[in-house]
């Protein structure tokens, strides 16, 4: 029984993680339209403290980027690896602590943040002990995936390895620092560090966290599910060893743009800044190699919805890393900051890159996890598809307008040296774009539910399955790895 189970891929932790991404997809943007409604109608909710919108705002973020992003990254995560390095995960039983573990986290995150406890830190609220859970677990991950890269069977470490390792590595020291704090009681604490070094630091993580957890670790999917859905090995695999050194070594360093016009030294504002502007050298390089992978491929687009939100997720890539840089700008900045420019230019990133390349890969993935060869209906595929990206470019276009509009009216004085505009109208003003979010927001919303019942359908249709694991190619202790563009091909016998 043993032997016929260490030849197949352990593919129930990423049917595990799989199902919860989609279930968590749901329950974070329905909270996402709810607060985007309270936006609208502050007292929707009948004043019960709960269902504030300072409660729930917490909890969208941290269900939609933690729970829906974290389960899709470690589903993802642990089936690339596997059929990279041709080799079961190093231990079912710490893979199984992975995935309960991490939904204990959720679930307690999403008990506490409506009830109030929060350490106050953007996209690092969580409690301590809930913070001490999060770093066992953390570490069984890097275990388990570490173990598993370790004991591969081709001497080759795929590149989308390389930044889901990252992706690892670099949220644990980062969660570690960022949550060093001194328990008051169970559920209140104080942050290890005061005033603006404690600013500098959850800035620090807070724009890492961008660059590893909603970045660093997508583009791991990107190098992997993008070749594999255009047959196409990925365009240069060179630059892909370029993009990764690049891409972490800059991204270290931004995190000071959160900070303009503070009690932050000015040359740290600065250096934030310039090493922004550079970051959008690696990160353009990047999109160009996902989307160049497509390369005598680019018919396929016409009628592979698969593909289109894979490529349409690049786009937003390179959209948002263009519109980031140009907003660390320090006078970019003073118009920007604390309007909903910097909302809509969350949202390009989280639903354009991050959820679209989550839907393509997804898709991708769960029929196979449940021995079909593709999803119960492509046409569904294709309408969440139109819906998703009608709904993206509503909520970012209102934003958009909305944000400049909020940022000229704040600064616009009289010839006195008086405000021209009280900030209750420039809320007022505001009203028609935050409705346009929402109606986005809401066909965003939407196309998720339809792919629920898609996925439905595929896991009723099929049965679990697990993948045999294919012969070994004959490795040789001096096997190089190839700098060719080898993508996914034999040589991975993957
Ligand atoms: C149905 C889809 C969604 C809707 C309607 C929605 C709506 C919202 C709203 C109304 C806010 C608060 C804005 C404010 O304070 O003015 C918000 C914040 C945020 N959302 Fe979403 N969201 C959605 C999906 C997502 C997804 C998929 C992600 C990430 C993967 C995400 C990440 C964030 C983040 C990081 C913030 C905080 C932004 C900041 O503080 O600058 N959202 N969202
Ligand atoms: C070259 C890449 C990028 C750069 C240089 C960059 C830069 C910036 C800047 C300057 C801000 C505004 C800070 C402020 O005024 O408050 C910001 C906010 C933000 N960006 Fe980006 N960005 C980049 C890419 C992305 C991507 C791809 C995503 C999402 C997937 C993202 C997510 C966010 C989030 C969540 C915030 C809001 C943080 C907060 O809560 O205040 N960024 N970014």
């Amino acid at each position: 029984m043993q032997a016929a189970i260490s030849q197949t891929y352990n593919y129930k932790v990423v049917r595990q993680f799989a199902i919860m991404t989609i279930v968590w997809g749901v329950v974070g943007m329905l909270v996402g339209v709810l607060i985007a409604a309270e936006l609208i109608w502050p007292d929707m909710t009948l004043g019960i403290p709960w269902l504030s919108f300072g409660r729930l705002r917490p909890l969208h973020t941290n269900a939609v980027i933690f729970a829906f992003g974290g389960c899709a990254l470690m589903g993802t995560s642990y089936y690339v690896v596997q059929r990279t390095c041709q080799i079961r995960l190093i231990s079912d039983k710490l893979a199984a602590f992975h995935f309960w573990g991490w939904q204990l986290v959720i679930v307690l995150a999403a008990i506490t943040l409506p009830l109030g406890y929060t350490q106050a830190k953007e996209y690092a609220e969580l409690e301590w002990p809930i913070d001490v859970l999060i770093t066992v677990v953390w570490v069984v991950y890097a275990i388990v995936f570490f173990g598993t890269v370790m004991k591969r069977k081709v001497a080759h470490i795929y590149v989308a390895n390389w930044f889901y390792g990252a992706f690892i590595v670099t949220v644990a020291i980062l969660h570690i620092v960022n949550s060093a704090a001194m328990p008051a009681s169970f559920w209140k604490s104080y942050s290890a560090y005061a005033g603006v070094q404690d600013a500098m630091i959850q800035w620090w993580y807070g724009h890492n966290a961008v660059g590893f957890f909603l970045t660093a670790g997508f583009l791991g999917m990107m190098y992997y599910f993008v070749p594999k859905q255009a047959e196409r090995p990925v365009y240069s695999y060179r630059l892909s060893v370029v993009h990764f050194w690049a891409l972490i070594f800059t991204y270290m360093w931004a995190g000071p743009h959160h900070l303009h016009y503070t009690a932050l030294p000015d040359w740290a504002q600065s250096l934030g800044m310039v090493f922004s502007l550079i970051l959008l050298a690696p990160s353009w390089g990047g999109m160009i190699n996902g989307m160049m992978t497509l390369s005598g491929a680019w018919h396929k687009l016409r009628d592979d919805p698969i593909l289109k939100f894979l490529i349409v997720s690049l786009s937003f890539y390179g959209m948002s890393t263009f519109e980031g840089p140009l907003l660390s700008i320090k006078t970019v900045n003073g118009l920007a900051h604390y309007t909903d420019w910097i909302i809509g230019h969350v949202h390009s990133g989280a639903l354009g890159w991050v959820a679209f390349i989550t839907f393509g890969s997804m898709y991708y993935l769960i029929p196979r996890l449940y021995g079909q060869k593709q999803m119960y209906s492509v046409k569904l595929i294709s309408l969440h598809f139109w819906i998703a990206t009608i709904g993206v470019v509503l909520y970012i276009a209102a934003l958009w307008i909305s944000g400049v509009m909020q940022g000229l009216m704040w600064r616009a004085v009289n010839p006195d040296g008086t405000l021209t505009y009280s900030f209750v109208e420039s809320v007022k003003a505001s009203y028609p774009y935050w409705t346009i979010r929402l109606i986005g927001g809401t066909l965003f919303f939407v196309g998720m539910l339809v792919m629920t019942y898609n996925v439905i359908r595929t896991v009723r249709m099929g049965r679990a399955y697990d993948a045999p694991i294919p012969d070994m190619l004959p490795t040789h202790p001096d096997l190089k790895p190839q700098l060719k563009p080898i993508g996914l091909q034999p040589a991975h016998g993957d």
